[in-house]
């Protein structure tokens, strides 16, 4: 049986496996999907992130979003990635290194249980990741912890509408990556609501699934009963401010 730490377990093999590639995607370490450019929604102009603030990103593989963010605090502040894999990690550092930043720092740890101070950061981002979370409202308690009061966030995730059924997760994981762990749209937001935020989805996008995806593990039958429930995968960005 798949515990939460089995699936945790699961994931750290999987971006091992990704950040033992020489070259990463630019935009996004999505996984072995075929299709990852087709996945989650920008969030920067969401996180409206400013000269001077403290943001932290979770789940920040080689650190792209990171340096990004680095470009947009300046001088004055300070950006935090965190990641559980020992590799993700080492490859942020190495591009730190590359790029001979000061006020950024790359942290080792899970997002259930994060290695940051509480009430001590302006903005949390994060780009395709929380879907591969077992544990969300663990992780979304975490964001409110350690956002000082009046802080904000910015997420693009990987979220469904209805309950895709399990043949389809696993024809869509293989088509674009980063959807098995993905849950309902209202799940999520409820999740987010009962960490103590206030907030919404800002922009939203369905990920299609064609035919030729689904044939590989559904039936003709059972496409078109996937096509009649209405289900679908969507690429969302969420975000939300701790009163
Ligand atoms: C799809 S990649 C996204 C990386 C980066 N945000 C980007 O857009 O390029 C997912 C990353 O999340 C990390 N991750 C997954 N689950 C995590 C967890 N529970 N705690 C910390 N990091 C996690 C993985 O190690 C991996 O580096």
């Amino acid at each position: 049986m798949e515990t939460q730490e089995s699936i945790r377990q699961m994931v750290k093999e999987k971006y091992t496996e990704i950040a033992k590639q020489s070259s990463l995607r630019k935009r996004s370490c999505c996984g072995t999907g075929q299709n990852v450019v087709i996945m989650t929604e920008d969030y920067s102009d969401i996180a409206n992130i400013v000269e001077g603030e403290t943001v932290l990103d979770l789940g920040c593989g080689a650190g792209n979003d990171v340096f990004v963010a680095r470009s947009l605090v300046g001088e004055k502040g300070k950006v935090i990635g965190v990641d559980m894999t020992e590799e993700m990690i080492a490859r942020a550092e190495a591009n730190k290194k590359k790029l001979g930043l000061a006020n950024v720092e790359f942290r080792l740890g899970e997002i259930e249980a994060l290695p940051v101070e509480s009430q001590t950061v302006d903005v949390v981002v994060s780009n395709c990741v929380l879907n591969l979370v077992p544990d969300k409202e663990k992780a979304f308690s975490e964001i409110f912890r350690v956002l000082k009061p009046g802080g904000r966030f910015a997420i693009s995730d990987i979220v469904t509408t209805g309950n895709l059924p399990k043949n389809v997760r696993t024809a869509a994981e293989l088509y674009a990556g980063c959807i098995a762990g993905a849950m309902p749209k209202e799940q999520y937001m409820d999740l987010i609501t009962k960490a103590g935020f206030d907030a919404s989805v800002k922009k939203e996008r369905i990920i299609g699934l064609p035919d030729e995806a689904l044939d590989l593990y559904l039936s003709k039958e059972e496409i078109v009963r996937f096509r009649e429930s209405k289900s679908e995968v969507l690429s969302i960005s969420a975000g939300g401010k701790r009163p």
